[in-house]
């Protein structure tokens, strides 16, 4: 399981991964092509991952240029914006705009002055040449897949060394920010806001899986990368990470592992094999953090209770403990066989044996009846309420949930 893998914040440039400055001149222009951007897939996918040159990669890479090209309507809606722009749209990047950081830099809310849209702005870290390869991808992906649980690119930078992407503004914040991190204002999510999120967050990945051509294996699904708009409705977001996935009697695309620990499947992170199923895992492990209330890795826990899927594994064999399993904030106010299927659906997702586990799509079947199961305390005969923000309970419970920054740190090792 995941606590034997290496643990580490994104390396610093080492030299080995930098892109050349032709590649980012292809970017950096006033529009992109469909044409480079299948070309600079191909590049990504050929040269930047897997360093395999043999006939057959060549043949698979550009089978997956035609199928992106034949799947594209050629619109490429993102636009370039200069550095000037996006200083001026966040006010110089004023600490009050911040909205959060990452591995890979800070993010600020700020308004293009052209659109007077409200936009949110990544700025990657300039010393960490590694998220030069995340930007061409992020830029290349979602300039290519659209769906409304995938965050939407709106623009890019790539003036000098600076890198910045311009997203629509999600209100609500991540949900890591809202399960984990609330502030007092956030409310605590009931039962069936988490189905909703779980099964919006469950259709981008069936999106990924089945409608685009070749597949797309997101490796990054985390709750920190599940934005929410001011309806609760989920977005994928980051595709730094993605990758095609195999195509003709392919099974698997071989890469170096990384992902976020706590998140990744054991197999891949064992061999390096990636495919679908990989997504399908860390897609248990959110799942089952919606359910509990916990974090994928809480170092702050009881021994044996710090890594979630290992704390879960014996639960999920007896029926008795499955309200022991239950996020305690929501104080009994789910339905007992919601619960019960919803684990059972973590349960399948969290298999070792990625074979066993289902499709994404069998996935949103099921979560998406779960979902539409709306609950009411009031018709369950439960009187009480979720604990209101600021209650004693609540206070109690953000005393138990500490700010944990290790299952955000990365896995950067190589095979
Ligand atoms: N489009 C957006 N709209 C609103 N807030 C956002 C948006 N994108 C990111 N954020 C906020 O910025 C925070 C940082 O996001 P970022 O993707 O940089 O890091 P992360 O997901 O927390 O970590 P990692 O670098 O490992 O992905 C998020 O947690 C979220 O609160
Ligand atoms: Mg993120």
């Amino acid at each position: 399981m995941g606590g034997c893998f290496p643990c580490t914040r994104p390396p610093k440039n080492d030299g080995k991964d930098q892109i050349s400055p032709a590649s980012d001149s292809l970017v950096d222009g006033p529009s992109v092509s469909v044409a480079v951007i299948t070309f600079l897939l191909g590049f990504v996918s050929e040269k930047l991952e897997s360093k395999s040159s043999s006939a057959d990669l060549k043949k698979q890479n550009s089978l997956k240029e035609k199928q992106i090209s034949s799947s594209t309507s050629g619109r490429i809606a993102a636009q370039t914006l200069t550095f000037r722009e996006l200083a001026a749209a966040t006010r110089n990047f004023r600490a009050d705009c911040l909205l959060g950081e990452g591995g890979f830099g800070r993010v600020y809310k700020g308004k293009l002055e052209s659109s007077n849209q409200v936009v949110a702005i990544k700025q990657l870290d300039r010393n960490g040449l590694q998220g030069n390869r995340e930007f061409l991808v992020e830029v290349l992906m979602l300039s290519l897949l659209h769906h409304p649980n995938l965050v939407n690119l709106i623009g890019y930078c790539a003036d000098g060394d600076q890198r910045l992407l311009v997203y629509e503004y999600m209100a609500l914040g991540s949900l890591e920010d809202h399960l984990h991190d609330p502030s007092p204002d956030k409310k605590w999510l009931d039962w069936n806001t988490r189905m909703k999120i779980a099964a919006g967050a469950a259709k981008g990945l069936e999106y990924l899986h089945d409608t685009a051509s070749p597949p797309v294996i997101y490796r990054d699904l985390k709750c920190s990368n599940i934005l929410l708009d001011e309806d609760y409705n989920p977005k994928l977001s980051d595709f730094g990470l993605a990758k095609l996935g195999p195509v003709g009697d392919n099974t698997h695309v071989s890469t170096r592992v990384m992902g976020t620990y706590g998140y990744c499947a054991p197999e891949y992170a064992m061999t390096g094999q990636l495919t679908l199923k990989s997504d399908v895992y860390s897609f248990g492990v959110v799942l089952l953090e919606l359910i509990t209330g916990r974090r994928a890795i809480d170092n702050s826990r009881a021994a044996g209770e710090h890594n979630l899927v290992a704390w879960a594994r014996p639960l999920f064999r007896d029926r008795r403990k499955f309200a022991q399993m239950a996020d305690p904030i929501l104080l009994g106010h789910y339905p007992v066989r919601g619960l019960y299927q919803a684990l059972a659906v973590a349960a399948m997702c969290l298999q070792e044996q990625p074979s066993m586990r289902p499709l994404i799509a069998d996935v949103v079947t099921a979560l998406t009846y779960l979902a539409s199961q709306s609950y009411n305390p009031k018709n369950q005969n439960q009187t009480s309420q979720l604990a209101a923000p600021g209650s004693p309970q609540t206070r109690l419970d953000m005393e138990k949930r500490p700010r944990n920054g290790s299952e955000r740190d990365r896995l950067r090792a190589s095979k």
